[in-house]
């Protein structure tokens, strides 16, 4: 069997084209044009990539957006006050603080400093609580994406053996989360394991879907899979460059064999990645429809 490739850039694309769509119609109807600012501090390369394309969706979408990038140097104290002043800020609908962040920051006060309402990213405990409830306003944008995912090419999960690898506040813990609410799209039977595991394969080998986010190039070999399972791999591990310059990605699984295994599964680049910033442009339109009583 050779599995289907599941695009998340496709997927992604027409979810786009959804919200241009609901976009338009804010502004035509209700004269209301969605906000988002980011927020990067210091030089990180591949943050630097992450919060670019974020700008850059927002514009072609017709977002508007505002883009802090701060130096490395920048102390908590300035970062929380510019933070406090987006709260404020009627034109910002939705803040997103791009992690990690350096060292001498301190992440959870700042998460917790971001208006639950403006929480895009749906890091802050209030919007965390909101999901383990079950009541979530905002979905974490890579654990959203992944569902959308497999919603959309059509991967029943429910009663589904999910087995979840990492346990990152992120995608570990909300994606599993996600996927045992009993709801549509989602009550699987959720294994989450993580580097305590004893005997990892003998949890991926269970698996009728598999999401590996432990941020290790080809972790996940094809001996630890089952046969027909769907594979969602979300890491990005940069193991080389081209010629010119470019980076040479892989995931956390060893995608060349376990394809030939697998019913579907995701690539590196190309799969879980182009979801997450589109699940954030979907976060941003939320936030401006409930910010204007549209929800
Ligand atoms: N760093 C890696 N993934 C994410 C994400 O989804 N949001 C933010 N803010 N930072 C990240």
């Amino acid at each position: 069997m050779t599995a289907q490739i599941i695009s998340g850039k496709d997927i992604a694309k027409q979810i786009r084209e959804e919200l241009e769509q609901e976009i338009a119609e804010l502004k035509e109807k209700h004269n209301i044009v969605p906000g988002l600012a980011t927020v990067l501090v210091g030089e990180d390369p591949a943050s630097q990539v992450y919060v670019g394309s974020k700008s850059k969706t927002c514009q072609s979408l017709g977002i508007y957006s505002e883009r802090y990038d701060l130096p490395d140097t920048t102390d908590e104290q300035t970062l929380l006050s510019i933070i406090d002043r987006l709260n404020k800020d009627p034109k910002i609908n939705g803040i997103l603080v791009q992690l990690p962040l350096p060292k001498h920051i301190n992440e959870n006060n700042v998460l917790m400093a971001i208006d639950p309402k403006k929480d895009v990213d749906g890091f802050h405990p209030v919007n965390m609580g909101k999901l383990m409830i079950g009541e979530p306003d905002y979905l974490p944008c890579t654990p959203h994406g992944i569902q959308e995912l497999l919603i959309r090419s059509g991967v029943k999960t429910d009663g589904a053996d999910v087995v979840v690898v990492g346990r990152s506040n992120i995608v570990g813990k909300p994606i599993a989360n996600i996927l045992l609410q009993k709801k549509e799209g989602a009550n699987a039977t959720v294994t989450l394991c993580h580097t305590g595991t004893r005997d990892m394969a003998s949890h991926t080998r269970r698996a009728d879907i598999l999401i590996v986010a432990l941020g290790k190039p080809k972790a996940i070999t094809a001996d630890m899979v089952k046969d027909g399972v769907v594979v969602i791999d979300v890491g990005v591990n940069r193991i080389g460059k081209t010629d010119e310059g470019k980076s040479i990605l892989c995931g956390d699984v060893d995608f060349e064999a376990i394809k030939e295994k697998a019913k579907a599964i995701t690539p590196v680049p190309g799969g879980v990645g182009p979801m997450t910033i589109v699940m954030l442009m979907s976060n941003t339109v939320k936030a401006t429809k409930l910010a204007a009583g549209l929800v």
